[in-house]
């Protein structure tokens, strides 16, 4: 079967598609023939050995996000049944309850081989059935941004109808982000560069919206948005450079969830607003099963469809990675298999 896989070194020059032999289901398997994967930043990070010792060895199948159809189920399989459309859960073996250390180990696309291949042989524990309405393209953008932003807004924020949320820009966590907190019933204030993107964001239902780069004191701008009480729930994807915007407009009691850090990692900021205002930090990475299942049920109740920007064939997988890091698009990357 074709692969994409990162082979003998480290680097995006060693990424190259190539065969491997097709999987066969074993006790308690299935195997899932992939019509999709799609793209997240971290994918860009993965092939550079950016997570160190996490990012597992070499030859890496990568990409975490993909969907496809189950063929083959091993003796003892009782969760699918072949036919079944999945998506292979981010975290193989976090099924439900709090993350440990070893909850957290097995992610796809780096340390454990990903997506981008014919076939994908999984524990029937670590696949969750698509909504029935998306295409394997849609639903392959559901793993990680889909899962983070519900986490965030669900299974950590339990954000409540009329709760004030603020999203930072309009990336693929981002736009996930919006149309849940809409369905839950919040305001949602989104921040990002360009004028354009905040005006087609607030189309997908975003209640305002604030250009960061022509106002980058956007706390003083964001805050009026709430009257002056602040944010119930700030995803924060900036880290290092919004951090110190996003303490001066959480309101006392509010929660940040620590997602992304696509301005830097460093804790620039004075941890004193934390104190008195008593703010809540809750890091956040991606989910578990249960909150997957939790999330199709609230897509298929709603009918919600994912923004899918650009598809590019398998073969064209370099040239999506850099579609990616060129920050050109709105909504997923996705690549048809
Ligand atoms: N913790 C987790 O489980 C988890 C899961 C998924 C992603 N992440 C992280 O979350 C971040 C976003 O991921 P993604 O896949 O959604 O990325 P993405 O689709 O590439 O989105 C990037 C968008 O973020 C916005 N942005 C960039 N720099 C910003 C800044 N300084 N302030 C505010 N907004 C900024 C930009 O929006 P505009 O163009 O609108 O300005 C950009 O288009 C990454 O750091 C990623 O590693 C974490």
């Amino acid at each position: 079967m074709r692969v994409f896989q990162i082979e003998g070194e480290w680097g995006m020059d060693h990424l190259k598609l190539s065969t491997r032999p097709e999987p066969k289901a074993g006790l308690g398997q299935v195997v899932v023939k992939m019509g999709a994967s799609s793209l997240n930043y971290r994918d860009l990070v993965v092939p550079n050995r950016g997570y160190g010792n996490h990012t597992g060895t070499l030859p890496l199948i990568p990409i975490s996000d993909g969907a496809g159809v189950v063929t083959e189920v091993g003796p003892g399989v009782r969760r699918v049944a072949v036919g079944d459309r999945v998506c292979p859960a981010f975290f193989q073996n976090w099924i439900s309850g709090e993350p440990d250390l070893e909850r957290l180990t097995r992610s796809l696309g780096g340390p454990i081989d990903g997506t981008m291949a014919d076939y994908m042989c999984l524990s029937e524990e670590g696949v969750v059935k698509v909504p029935a309405h998306l295409s394997d393209i849609e639903a392959a953008t559901l793993p990680c941004a889909a899962l983070t932003a519900w986490s965030a807004l669900v299974t950590n924020g339990n954000v409540r109808p009329g709760d004030r949320v603020l999203v930072q820009g309009c990336g693929g966590v981002a736009l996930f982000a919006v149309a849940f907190a809409k369905v839950l019933g919040a305001h949602v204030t989104v921040i990002s560069s360009s004028d354009d993107r905040l005006a087609r964001v607030k189309q997908l239902g975003a209640d305002a919206g604030v250009n960061y780069r022509s106002t980058p004191e956007w706390a003083k701008a964001t805050r009026e948005i709430t009257g002056g009480r602040g944010y119930d729930l700030i995803l924060e994807l900036g880290g290092e450079k919004t951090l110190p915007q996003s303490l001066r407009c959480i309101r006392p009691g509010g929660t940040l969830a620590m997602i992304g850090i696509l301005s830097g990692s460093a804790m620039a900021t004075p941890l004193g607003l934390i104190i008195t205002r008593q703010v809540r930090l809750q890091g956040v990475t991606v989910g578990h099963r249960d909150g997957f299942e939790a999330m199709v049920r609230a897509i298929e109740q709603h009918r919600l469809r994912p923004v899918v920007d650009r598809v590019f064939a398998f073969e064209e997988l370099k040239e999506a990675m850099a579609y990616l890091q060129s920050g050109a698009q709105f909504g997923k990357v996705c690549v048809a298999h």
